[in-house]
């Protein structure tokens, strides 16, 4: 087999997807659930699964980075530039970096602010952090900032994505699909 035309191990594909699907929910989630004017029982129901589904992504974003920790992604073919490789690699970074300081500030944000998580609390794991205004304000910027940056690369990921899909269908696809 040629490198690169392996593609990603199972689970490792699995987690993308997962996750991919995750998010494309939490975002249009915590979009919708901070307008106004929303009917309360929606707006309570958003929150509920924004809040306690960011926590679950925190954990799926955990195993996934040590499970690519050890088993480190295939390379990429040949057939694809430098320039393309140095993009996606870096895009793929931000991807991760921000979905680790998305549920944290998330967190931040909820436990600071002295608000629930009901998921933990029905566990019993109580908040972490002291109540702070400040604190909670800080985390808030962080946590909306961030959300825009996420949208922008996961627009540039997905129109890359497609590309090699649709157009120059190079095996890039099937690297990664079907889980
Ligand atoms: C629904 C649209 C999506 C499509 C079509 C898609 C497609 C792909 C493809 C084809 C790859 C493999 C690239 C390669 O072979 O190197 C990939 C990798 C990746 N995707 Fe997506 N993806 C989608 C959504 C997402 C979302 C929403 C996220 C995160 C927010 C995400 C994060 C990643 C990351 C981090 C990698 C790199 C995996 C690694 O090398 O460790 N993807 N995606
Ligand atoms: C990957 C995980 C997450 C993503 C992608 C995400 C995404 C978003 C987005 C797009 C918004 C709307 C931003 C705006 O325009 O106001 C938002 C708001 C919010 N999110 Fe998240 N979030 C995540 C995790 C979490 C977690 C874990 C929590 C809490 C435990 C949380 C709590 C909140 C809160 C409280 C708001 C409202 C912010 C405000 O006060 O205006 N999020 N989130």
């Amino acid at each position: 087999m040629m490198p690169g035309t392996e593609g990603y191990r199972r689970p490792a594909r699995w987690m993308h997807w997962l996750i991919a699907v995750l998010v494309l929910l939490m975002i249009p989630a915590g979009l919708i659930m901070v307008q106004k004017g929303l009917p309360r029982p929606v707006q309570d129901t958003l929150f509920i699964f924004h809040k306690n589904t960011g926590v679950i992504l925190f954990l799926l974003m955990v195993l996934r980075l040590a499970y690519r920790w050890r088993y480190p992604p295939p390379p990429l073919p040949g057939s694809v530039p430098g320039w393309q490789r140095l993009a996606a690699h870096v895009t793929h970074i931000g991807l991760y970096v921000l979905l680790i300081v998305m549920p944290i500030s998330g967190y931040v944000r909820v436990r600071a602010g002295g608000f629930p998580i009901e998921g933990l609390d029905a566990l019993g794991i109580g908040t972490l952090l002291p109540k702070s205004e400040a604190l909670a304000t800080a985390a808030q910027s962080v946590h909306i900032t961030c959300a825009f940056l996420l949208m922008a690369l996961i627009g540039l990921h997905v129109a890359a994505a497609l590309q090699h899909a649709l157009i120059r269908r190079d095996g890039i696809w099937s690297r990664i699909w079907p889980p």
